[in-house]
């Protein structure tokens, strides 16, 4: 049989952390095994439904999807040394997270044979231009793809570093009608979009963000897939991971979904006065995936109406932590500040290489008892030691546990906590599919810049 994540909910009963803070597990599963069973069987059944923004669920069976991109990237094999990624929000954050929880952590500083003639990678999400200007320093522009995401095509972040590195390029290659697209792959929407026009005019490869896939739901499309494949990734193997899960994360019985159970833990707890949700995976190269997190959470869940219209402003505020790092800086307020919080814990079972900490002072008693252990034994301790003084503390938690850090098993967390996202906006009646909320601030910025047509807003835009 094939090794899935787990989740362990323990010190989220009542049991652990006593009435006051946990839940009654026995009863939670019998009071809602009704209605989570509607929205677990409504979310899977509208997964091939035009327009219902969830296609993102089928993402385990797109074989052509994975053939198409290989046969891209094996093509593309050898000719950059640098791949920078040019995407915002949901356009940049599972790339990011997935290349860095993959790739060797220190991929980047790797030498060409090392990396097997895959890129280095270079992910631009912010408009800064000292860090753009940095990034041009370092990368040699005649042996640079630029993959430039965006599913609107109209990102003021991503579009307007696209006109520097157009620019830029075309001043390096000097032939800009004819090199140009060589340096350039764009994903987009397949029909709409100003940068769907451009592909054409520019006569750029395009991948397909799919139509109804949004953005912080499109890990699993071209839009992380195509970095993952020009870095060395294996798409199908992504494709592999989802499929091993996809009983487990659509089974309407809620005391066999893990994943659904968690959606409603999460939003039981942030009814109940703990609307913060604390994401801490036990791993330097999964820190990403807690950005990832932070994303999907909030703009899926904080919502000001129902889908009855009614205003609710409802939403749990994610937070992302580091273990061990965050010990040293956020365990603090966990332990002992208010019980506004619930943790969700992601930890690794066997790590890639076993690598143990030597005996090397032995004139230091003090330090002996680290001496001869692993550094995976520390860290883990480290974890069960958190996880323990939160439980003492009343403070419930989860825990997901990944047999490995591979692209398998990756591909089973994400999938997992997008469904987890998708079915706590069902438990709480909003859309989690959209985002009306940051539309605003595009306006004001679109007129605080001069864009025509936003005059009126200039004033409010300023506060005035
Ligand atoms: O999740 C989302 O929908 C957003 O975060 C978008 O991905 C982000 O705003 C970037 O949009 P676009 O891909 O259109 O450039």
């Amino acid at each position: 049989m094939m090794m899935t994540i787990t989740f362990d909910f323990t010190n989220y009963d009542l049991s652990a952390v006593g009435s006051t803070h946990g839940l009654n597990r026995s009863e939670v599963l019998t009071e809602y095994q009704a209605p989570m069973y509607q929205h677990i069987t409504e979310l899977f059944a509208k997964r091939h439904t035009e327009g219902a923004w969830v296609k993102w669920l089928n993402a385990g069976n797109q074989p052509e999807l994975a053939q198409e991109l290989m046969t891209y990237a094996k093509a593309q094999h050898g000719k950059y040394d640098d791949l920078i990624i040019l995407g915002i929000g949901g356009s940049s954050l599972g790339g990011l997270a997935l290349l860095k929880a993959l790739l060797h952590p220190f991929w980047n500083n790797l030498s060409t044979e090392a990396r097997k003639g895959y890129p280095r990678f270079h992910f631009v999400d912010n408009v800064e231009g000292d860090t753009i200007n940095g990034l041009l320093d370092v990368v040699n522009l005649k042996r640079t793809l630029v993959n430039v995401v965006s599913k609107s095509g109209t990102t003021a972040e991503t579009m307007s570093v696209f006109m520097l590195l157009k620019e830029r390029l075309e001043a390096v290659l000097k032939q800009p009608a004819t090199q140009l697209k060589d340096h350039l792959v764009f994903t987009t929407d397949l029909n709409k979009g100003i940068l769907r026009e451009l592909a054409t005019t520019l006569e750029v490869t395009t991948f397909e963000v799919p139509d109804d896939v949004g953005g912080r739901f499109s890990v699993f499309s071209a839009v992380g897939m195509l970095p993952a494949a020009l870095c060395g990734l294996d798409v199908a193997e992504f494709q592999k991971g989802i499929q091993a899960y996809e009983t487990v994360a659509s089974n309407p019985n809620l005391a066999q979904n893990p994943v659904a159970q968690n959606a409603l833990y999460q939003m039981l707890f942030c009814q109940a006065g703990k609307p913060i949700s604390v994401l801490m995976p036990y791993s330097t190269k999964l820190a990403f995936v807690a950005d990832w997190y932070v994303q999907l959470w909030a703009e899926s869940l904080g919502k000001a109406e129902n889908l009855k219209g009614e205003t609710v402003n409802v939403g749990a505020t994610p937070l992302k932590a580091v273990g061990a790092t965050d010990q040293h800086s956020q365990v603090q307020l966990y332990n002992e500040g208010p019980f506004d919080k619930v943790f969700t814990f992601i930890t690794v079972e066997t790590p890639d290489a076993e690598l143990m900490i030597p005996d090397s002072l032995p004139e230091v008693p003090a330090l002996g008892y680290l001496a001869n252990q692993s550094f995976h034994k520390l860290l883990s301790c480290e974890f069960m030691a958190t996880k323990a003084s939160l439980k003492r503390n009343q403070r419930p938690s989860c825990t997901i546990s990944m047999p490995k850090l591979d692209v398998f098993h990756f591909a089973q967390l994400l999938y997992a906590i997008e469904v987890q996202t998708a079915l706590a906006g069902a438990f709480l009646g909003i859309d989690p599919f959209n985002q009306p909320g940051v539309e605003l601030g595009k306006k004001y910025t679109h007129a605080l810049m001069g864009s025509q047509g936003y005059e009126h807003l200039i004033n409010e835009a300023m506060g005035v």
